[in-house]
């Protein structure tokens, strides 16, 4: 780091040239000063957080310094991580394969994506030749002859448990993080390479999610990775990992769930969670569409638990839904479900999209700190008491007119002739409920259609948030344009 020269003197200097030269040219001195004192001190003091407008950045291009952490002496960075640098191991079973291999294929890349998916016994004929949209697959080693086989109670939970250990032995170059997930789970790679990217794979990582659900976190820990949200674990834990599992079998040979095996194994041996939000579990049951239309600002990195819910988009069965979800995904992952707010102040309308997923409208006018909050639309995973979620919702309002919102779906994606990215949204159903009185009446029913521009060319970036604007086109449909917010601008 080196060290800031003393403002004081530089303070100094300017008001010794500024008292030796004539008036005519204080402006002058004073704007280009001024600039060089702004460069100095983003160059100098570089705060950490600061982000350079285009005009600093162009600044920095036209004139390079010297900056510390790209000096010669230090060997370089390595590469950006990149969807190669990543191995899958996809938990699967031939028992259910025939229904749940449509999961892992609507997000699998053939030839692209790394990894396997594991069985506890080879694939039966019916799946041979195996197909080449399925990701390869292998089988879990036997553990029978184990000493502490008679002693295990849980033995396919161990075999699961055991699929991180042979994946890493499977070996291959270059391989930075390790992700386990479920046969029921879509991963949403171009988001997730971007957050691995994030950490130092260099280090021991253990990242990944807990359950939406209250109970699910006190019968575990709140401090597990749900296995079927997926995790990740860079190279150095699943090396380490990869030695000592089979002894955090003989000491736990008594545990229900493999999740918990790998938790209590990591936790002995000083590991902690890194909580990501991106990653689901989705213990969730009935219609989840009131938490996929209010997701946290993060990026989407997972969904599971595909067949608990109802499928995720009306009219389809599950595998077309989710290959619905991925038109939208496969061209933006960055905005999918990513929530941005709006307001039609003349009418008294709220906005609030699901990118990829949903718009909803509110014939009130609602903060981004309420909207924020997902619908209850959905059951948990087990009744219980409250508090049930591990957020806060909106529950008990579908009937109310001022609360319940309009919804419409995502129907299609285009892009238009000035490069924007066009999503429609189509109504599919009635609200059924009259209009809100108190924010003056004004009924959002015959809306059916709404269209949203956002960027083709500048991803969202993480744990971003973008504002938009509204056109009525007429009484049926409306245009929604995303466009970065004003500096302070205020959601309410
Ligand atoms: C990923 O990065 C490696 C360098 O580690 C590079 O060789 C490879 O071409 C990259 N792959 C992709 C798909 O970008
Ligand atoms: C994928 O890899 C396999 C085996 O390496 C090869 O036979 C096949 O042609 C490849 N497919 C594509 C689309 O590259
Ligand atoms: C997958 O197999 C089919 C034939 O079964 C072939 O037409 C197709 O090109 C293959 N795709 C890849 C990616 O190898
Ligand atoms: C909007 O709602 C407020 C009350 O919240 C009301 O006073 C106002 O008249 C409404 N505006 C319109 C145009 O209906
Ligand atoms: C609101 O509109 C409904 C018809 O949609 C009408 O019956 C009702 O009288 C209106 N209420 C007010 C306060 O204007
Ligand atoms: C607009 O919607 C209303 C009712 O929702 C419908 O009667 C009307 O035909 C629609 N108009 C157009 C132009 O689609």
């Amino acid at each position: 780091m080196s060290s800031p020269p003393p403002i004081t003197s530089t303070i100094a200097n300017f008001q010794a040239k500024l008292s030796s030269i004539s008036l005519g040219n204080v402006c002058k001195v004073l704007a280009v000063s001024g600039l060089a004192l702004f460069t100095l001190y983003v160059f100098v003091f570089s705060p950490p957080n600061y982000q350079l407008s285009d005009f600093l950045t162009t600044l920095k291009q036209k004139f390079p310094i010297n900056n510390p952490s790209s000096s010669p002496s230090l060997p370089p960075a390595d590469p950006p991580t990149n969807i190669s640098h990543i191995v899958f191991s996809i938990v699967g079973s031939m028992n259910t394969w025939k229904y749940k291999r449509y999961y892992s294929e609507s997000w699998w890349r053939p030839n692209v994506t790394r990894g396997h998916v594991f069985f506890e016994r080879p694939p039966s004929g019916e799946f041979l030749p195996w197909s080449n949209s399925s990701a390869p697959f292998r089988v879990n080693e036997d553990i029978s002859s184990f000493a502490v086989y008679p002693k295990i109670r849980w033995r396919d939970q161990v075999r699961i448990f055991r699929t991180v250990m042979e994946s890493f032995r499977e070996g291959g170059p270059n391989a930075r993080w390790y992700v386990m997930t479920d046969d029921d789970t879509i991963i949403f790679v171009d988001n997730l390479v971007k957050t691995l990217g994030k950490y130092d794979d260099k280090k021991p990582w253990y990242i990944g999610m807990n359950s939406e659900c209250v109970k699910s976190n006190f019968d575990f820990s709140y401090d597990m990775a749900f296995g079927g949200a997926g995790y990740a674990l860079s190279y150095p834990l699943a090396a380490l990992v990869a030695k000592r599992l089979d002894g955090c079998i003989e000491r736990y040979p008594y545990l229900r769930v493999s999740d918990q095996m790998l938790f209590q194994c990591l936790s002995d041996l000083g590991f902690s969670i890194t909580h990501e939000k991106g990653f689901h579990q989705v213990d969730l049951r009935g219609d989840a569409s009131g938490f996929l239309s209010y997701h946290p600002q993060t990026p989407l990195l997972s969904l599971h638990h595909i067949d608990l819910i109802n499928p995720i988009f009306p009219n389809m069965d599950r595998p077309a839904a989710i290959n619905h979800l991925m038109k939208a995904g496969a061209v933006d992952q960055s905005r999918l479900l990513q929530q941005t707010i709006c307001y039609h102040r003349p009418l008294n309308w709220s906005f609030s999209m699901s990118w990829g997923y949903s718009a909803h409208i509110y014939e009130a006018i609602m903060a981004r700190n309420y909207l924020k909050r997902p619908l209850e639309t959905f059951a948990p995973f087990e009744r219980t008491k409250a508090p049930v979620f591990m957020f806060n919702t909106r529950w008990g309002v579908l009937n109310n007119p001022c609360e319940a919102p309009h919804v419409l779906y995502f129907e299609s994606i285009e892009r238009d002739r000035e490069d924007r990215i066009v999503t429609t949204y189509l109504r599919k159903w009635a609200r059924n409920l009259p209009p809100c009185a108190v924010y003056g009446n004004h009924s959002a029913e015959s809306v059916s259609k709404i269209r949203v521009f956002s960027s083709a060319k500048v991803p969202l970036e993480a744990e971003g948030v973008e504002c938009c604007d509204v056109r009525m086109v007429d009484m049926n449909v409306t245009e929604v344009s995303y466009r970065p917010c004003y500096h302070g601008e205020v959601m309410a």
